[in-house]
């Protein structure tokens, strides 16, 4: 058994989440000693997308792998990143003649190589194409590529993730959800060897909804109208899993969550 420790870091919203990873990144590398970071940098420039100036701060502070989802396309200075940079994944089953891929792999100056797989799910979201006949075409791909493969499943809906997760359960090294920014606590290794958790939470404000200034996503439930929404900006937390596979086997050893700093749970400090 070889360890390769991998830090997967949660969709992050907005600037203000941007520059708290970027601040916190050399901390969260001496706590854990990734050999590996992924971040997902759908929601980075005022919730939509990232450019490449984003992305260039995010692997100089050494990101591997950016993972995106569907506000990626809202941005449209995210296409050419998409079109330009192997390591900038957008979701695979889009359907074809958008910009962009939805796997890369990584061969790292040890020589030792990872696949990240992007994946979007369908229910409550856009009607794509089939994101489990998706996993197929690409795993298949892989055969002999890597051992350790990562997939960001983004997906709204936790029937759809958790069904994910069995689908590929002994066929990838972890299926990690994100998208819905709340963390959920059913961090597991699934039998055949698959780390899973439905969503590793947000990377962004949490005095919010969802990484939006709270008062506007109020309005827009009240009035039932619709209100620009805007990045909120307190109560930074990064939110993320910290993997370790088996190198030689591409089996996953273990899954930790983590928000840091943790919420507030009692009054009684
Ligand atoms: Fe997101
Ligand atoms: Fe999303």
């Amino acid at each position: 058994m070889r360890p390769f420790p991998i830090l997967f870091i949660g969709d992050v919203v907005g600037f203000v989440g941007l520059r708290a990873l970027l601040k916190e990144l050399p901390g969260l590398k001496e706590q854990f000693s990734p050999r590996a970071i992924v971040v997902n940098g759908e929601n980075i420039v005022d919730g939509k997308g990232l450019s490449e100036k984003e992305a260039d701060e995010l692997f100089a502070g050494g990101v591997d792998v950016i993972t995106t989802g569907n506000h990626i396309w809202e941005n449209w200075k995210a296409r050419p990143l998409l079109a330009a940079n192997r390591n900038v994944l957008r979701p695979a089953n889009y359907p074809e003649g958008n910009p962009g891929r939805g796997v890369t792999t990584v061969t790292l100056q040890s020589g030792v190589s990872f696949s990240v797989v992007q994946l979007q799910g369908r229910a409550y979201m856009q009607n794509i194409d089939c994101p489990f006949r998706a996993a197929d075409t690409i795993l298949n791909k892989l055969v002999g590529k890597s051992k350790m493969i990562l997939v960001d499943f983004h997906a709204d809906a936790s029937a759809e993730k958790i069904a994910m997760g069995w689908y590929l359960d002994g066929r990838v090294s972890a299926v990690l959800g994100t998208h819905t920014h709340t963390q959920t606590a059913d961090a597991q290794i699934l039998p055949e060897g698959t780390a899973f958790i439905s969503d590793v939470g947000m990377t962004g404000p949490y005095d919010s909804v969802l990484g939006m200034k709270k008062d506007i996503a109020i309005r827009r439930l009240l009035l039932q109208t619709a209100h620009k929404y805007e990045t909120a900006e307190n109560d930074v937390r990064i939110c993320g899993a910290f993997l370790v596979l088996d190198e030689e086997s591409g089996k996953a050893i273990s899954i930790e969550p983590f928000m840091t700093p943790r919420p507030r749970t009692t009054t009684k400090e």
